[in-house]
């Protein structure tokens, strides 16, 4: 049983979805490892580092894709690189589902068995294995170095004899596993956090991360939660007053990080351009919506723009500026999906659709779309 290791080639992509460190775990189950040179070293993961692990390092794709059982990936390859997988071959990646859905098709005629590793249910036994939680983990950290390189002024107040700094001021907006890894960084910088959601279950843990919690606390909030522990859109009573807080609150902040996602829909737009136009100059937005729209009206992907001299920055792709430990975490992630899907004693896959986190993540199977 082969597993080929993609290097990545979607922009801005620095991240790789097997370390040395796992290949060599793979190897000790009795896998061949192979991967495509430099596949790591975007994330300082070098050939021979995984040379000295027993892994085979392909300069060519042909005669190194169409050999492999299995391919791991960090995003959804190129369907003219699928085209060289064989037929059967299992794919185990962020497939990105809910973005075009006729390439998904694409790999199903291919005859590619494929995992959305985004679509692990997240349930206990599976907490190893969640991607969201690891990337988003690391994309909440980095917002706030991110925002404190552009921001022109300090994060904690400052007493010295010249005079005082004073703190800086951030709010986040959606206080998920990304919210609530930034509300801890800012406080760890010395800044005043406070942090808004649509979930009751956010506020103890804003508040115990020493942040101020900040929302419409009415009924409808109070039954925000989905079953799975994600938001539920909102109603248009609700948004406008959501807005009129957030408005409010905005125009004192020095930096905001919106995190707010809904899970298969575009982000709620949150911050208004006239909330911008409201804002202190050299104030930051750091939108990590970004890739699924954004939560503030005028972010461009991948840019950062000025508006009224407040940057708005929407990096598609944090995790990325974290390259080698975002790929240590992804990895580790990917290898507990397959140990999951590996049948130890016969040295053979098992694919089992009863399992819930197999139910749950094949998205392409036998030709068809699942
Ligand atoms: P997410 O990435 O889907 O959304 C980020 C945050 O935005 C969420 O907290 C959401 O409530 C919030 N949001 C959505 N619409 C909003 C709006 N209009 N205004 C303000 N905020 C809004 O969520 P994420 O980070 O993946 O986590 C969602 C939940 O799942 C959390 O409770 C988290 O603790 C839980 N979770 C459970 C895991 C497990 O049991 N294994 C693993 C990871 C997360």
């Amino acid at each position: 049983m082969k597993i080929a290791v993609l290097k990545e080639t979607k922009p801005f992509e620095e991240r790789v979805s097997c370390t040395p460190e796992i290949s060599k775990k793979l190897i000790s189950l009795g896998l061949k490892v192979g991967i495509e040179s430099e596949a790591g070293s975007a994330a300082s993961y070098s050939d021979s580092d995984y040379k000295s692990q027993g892994v085979e390092v392909s300069k060519s794709q042909k005669g190194f894709l169409d050999k492999a059982d299995v391919i791991f990936a960090v995003r959804r390859p190129e369907t003219k690189i699928a085209k060289l997988f064989k037929k059967n071959s299992i794919l185990i990646c962020q497939m990105e589902p809910y973005q075009n859905q006729e390439e998904i098709k694409e790999f199903a005629k291919l005859g590619i068995n494929s995992f959305a590793l985004e679509n692990v249910p997240r349930i206990t036994r599976a907490q190893a294995m969640d991607v969201l939680s690891s990337q988003s983990n690391l994309s909440g950290y980095r917002a706030v170095i991110e925002a404190s390189q552009i921001y022109g002024r300090a994060f904690p107040m400052m007493m010295t004899a010249a005079g005082t700094i004073p703190p800086a001021r951030v709010l986040i907006m959606g206080a998920g596993v990304a919210g609530l890894q930034a509300v801890a960084t800012a406080k760890r910088l010395g800044a005043i956090v406070s942090a808004t959601d649509v979930r009751p279950a956010a506020k103890e843990q804003v508040e115990s991360l020493g942040g101020k919690f900040v929302a419409v606390e009415d009924e409808e909030f109070r039954e925000a939660e989905t079953a799975g522990g994600y938001a539920k859109q909102m109603s248009k009573e609700y948004q406008k007053k959501q807005s009129k807080l957030i408005s409010d609150t905005i125009k004192d902040q020095d930096i905001v990080i919106t995190t707010a996602l809904i899970p298969g829909k575009p982000a709620p737009k949150l911050v208004s351009k006239e909330m911008i136009t409201s804002m202190k100059p050299g104030s930051v937005v750091i939108d990590l919506a970004a890739v699924s729209g954004g939560n503030c009206e005028l972010t461009k992907p991948d840019k950062i723009i000025k508006n009224n001299n407040v940057s708005i920055v929407g990096y598609t792709n944090i995790p990325s500026r974290l390259a080698g430990d975002a790929s240590r975490l992804f990895a580790r992630n990917i290898f507990s999906f397959f140990e999951n899907i590996w049948d130890k004693e016969n040295s053979k896959l098992n694919i089992n659709q009863e399992d819930e986190i197999v139910k749950g993540s094949l998205l392409t199977y036998n030709g068809k779309l699942i």
